[in-house]
């Protein structure tokens, strides 16, 4: 199983974007674009005209992570924009397979993310929609905060639920993963891990994701799922 590091930019500094991009380049799979409305969240960060100028500048494949309370209005056109993924939440999707397959249309990734307080099991039907599913391991909305380990047992389920449906699906964690939470995700089944104040935070960023990146990696080892 590939661990894959998904640094995010919402504890990047706004005014230097492309510079924070170009400082994961080399250390990172994807570049995490934590995109925030005001409404489905009580933050408000960037939208599709700063992903359209991050496209022009990033190396590395965007990872739109849309916590809006219209995914099903805005999520293809961040598609068509060329994020290589966008994923939408379980909570605000009222049309979760048309959009879905709306971002797969053009040409992206699709995701599915769910709250801490939400469950998998209602979603297992939509898994041939998924190429990930997201369980936010915080309450959206804000970076630094501290993990939630109530979502482990959550996540072990869901990577059951995956593994049943063929293992092909990316299973993502994001808040508060960090040199202490890491490889308790990596062992309940986590492969792609978004990390804020943990790359960003650090003297050096590409170093702190390859850091992570071996801990999730040693974790994945020893971890019953991936055998
Ligand atoms: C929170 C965002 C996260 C956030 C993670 O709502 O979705 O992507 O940037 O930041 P850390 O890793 O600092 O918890
Ligand atoms: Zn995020």
């Amino acid at each position: 199983m590939t661990v894959q590091i998904s640094p995010s930019i919402l504890s990047a500094d706004f005014a230097r974007l492309a510079d924070e991009a170009a400082a994961v380049a080399g250390a990172a799979d994807w570049l995490h674009v934590d995109v925030m409305d005001n409404h489905f969240v009580p933050n408000l960060t960037l939208g599709l005209p700063v992903v359209q100028a991050l496209l022009k500048h990033a190396t590395l494949p965007l990872d739109c992570h849309l916590m809006i309370t219209e995914p099903d209005q805005h999520a293809p056109a961040y598609a068509e924009a060329g994020a290589g993924s966008v994923t939408i939440h379980a909570e605000a999707a009222r049309a979760p397979v048309r959009t879905l397959r709306a971002i797969r249309a053009a040409g992206a990734r699709a995701g599915l993310a769910v709250n801490p307080g939400t469950a998998v099991e209602p979603y297992e039907d939509l898994l041939p929609e998924l190429d990930m599913l997201l369980l936010m391991t915080v309450e959206p909305g804000f970076g630094g905060q501290h993990f939630l380990d109530l979502v482990l047992p959550k996540l072990s389920r869901a990577r059951a639920m995956v593994s049943s449906h063929g293992g092909a699906i990316w299973l993502q964690v994001d808040g508060g993963v960090s040199a202490e939470t890491i490889e308790r995700c990596a062992e309940a089944g986590a492969d792609v891990f978004v990390a804020g104040s943990a790359v960003y935070g650090a003297d050096d960023p590409a170093q702190a994701i390859q850091a992570l990146r071996e801990q999730a990696q040693r974790a994945t080892a020893r971890a019953d799922w991936a055998r």
